[in-house]
């Protein structure tokens, strides 16, 4: 797997602080809810930024993976600054193999890095094979399911998606399309791709994994959200949502 994130680990934890990551945060956390006691273990980790939390919210154990050595550092740089008793290791998900049992299995945005159907179909079967039974995986993900035609519309929430040719008319994204995800942060540009893959596609990798039920769940607006920028702001996001959180038990 070829490491695209060491290179933007400022620009990417600084990206925390646009809109659209209040949504994607309130609803992430509602879909996993209570984590006390329970040990986590978060895909695709980044440099912390969930780990932490779920820490911080009373998880008995956490550990954070990543294939970027670049995040990893960040995670743990941050971990010895103020000790929560983080465990984090660089591995690529796909190769990973049990490396415990865990209550629940988190990823922000890891699925949709991952570019074909055989490397979505080991990460699934890596989440599955470090579940306790009756665990749970729950993941935010680009919503694969957002029309390209209303990829304009989410930006003014910093998120702007991008495909590299425009869609003939009547036709959609083919399995593995590469979608860029660009961000401005404090004038500064970077991006990367996603690549995309069908809600049939995710739901058979998941299925030959082992799980039985699949949620797919909308943003949900929270309190903090409406305060900052009002309820109205948000209509087209929840409309034509850019991000979605998966929910699967086996
Ligand atoms: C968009 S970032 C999200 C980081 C973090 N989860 C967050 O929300 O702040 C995606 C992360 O997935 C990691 N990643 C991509 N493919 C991976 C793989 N095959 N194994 C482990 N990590 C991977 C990247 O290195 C990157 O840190």
């Amino acid at each position: 797997m070829i490491d695209s994130y060491s290179s933007i680990v400022e620009l990417y934890q600084k990206s925390k602080h646009l809109p659209y990551r209040l949504l994607e945060q309130h609803t992430y956390l509602s879909v996993i809810g209570d984590v006390a006691n329970k040990a986590v273990l978060d895909l695709g980790c980044g440099s912390g930024f969930y780990t932490r939390q779920f820490k911080q919210r009373g998880a008995a154990h956490v550990v954070g993976v990543d294939l970027a050595p670049k995040m990893i550092e960040a995670a743990r740089t941050e971990e010895a600054r103020a000790p929560l008793g983080l465990t984090y290791m660089v591995e690529d998900v796909a190769a990973l193999g049990n490396v415990g049992d865990f209550d629940l299995v988190v990823s922000s945005y890891l699925l949709n890095c991952l570019p074909t159907q055989a490397l979505l179909r080991k990460a699934c079967q890596t989440i599955f094979a470090n579940l306790k039974p009756g665990g749970r995986f729950v993941t935010v993900n680009d919503n694969v399911q957002q029309a390209p035609e209303t990829y304009a519309l989410c930006e003014r929430y910093g998120c702007m998606k991008s495909l590299a040719h425009p869609l003939e008319p009547g036709t959609s994204l083919e399995e593995g399309t590469p979608i860029l995800l660009s961000f401005s942060i404090e004038g500064q540009p970077f991006s990367f791709n996603n690549y995309y893959f069908s809600r049939t596609t995710y739901e058979a990798a998941l299925q030959n994994a082992g799980f039985k039920s699949i949620q797919w769940h909308q943003p949900m607006l929270s309190p903090e959200a409406i305060q900052q920028f009002g309820r109205d702001f948000w209509n087209d996001f929840l409309e034509h949502s850019p991000i979605t959180v998966i929910e699967c038990s086996g």
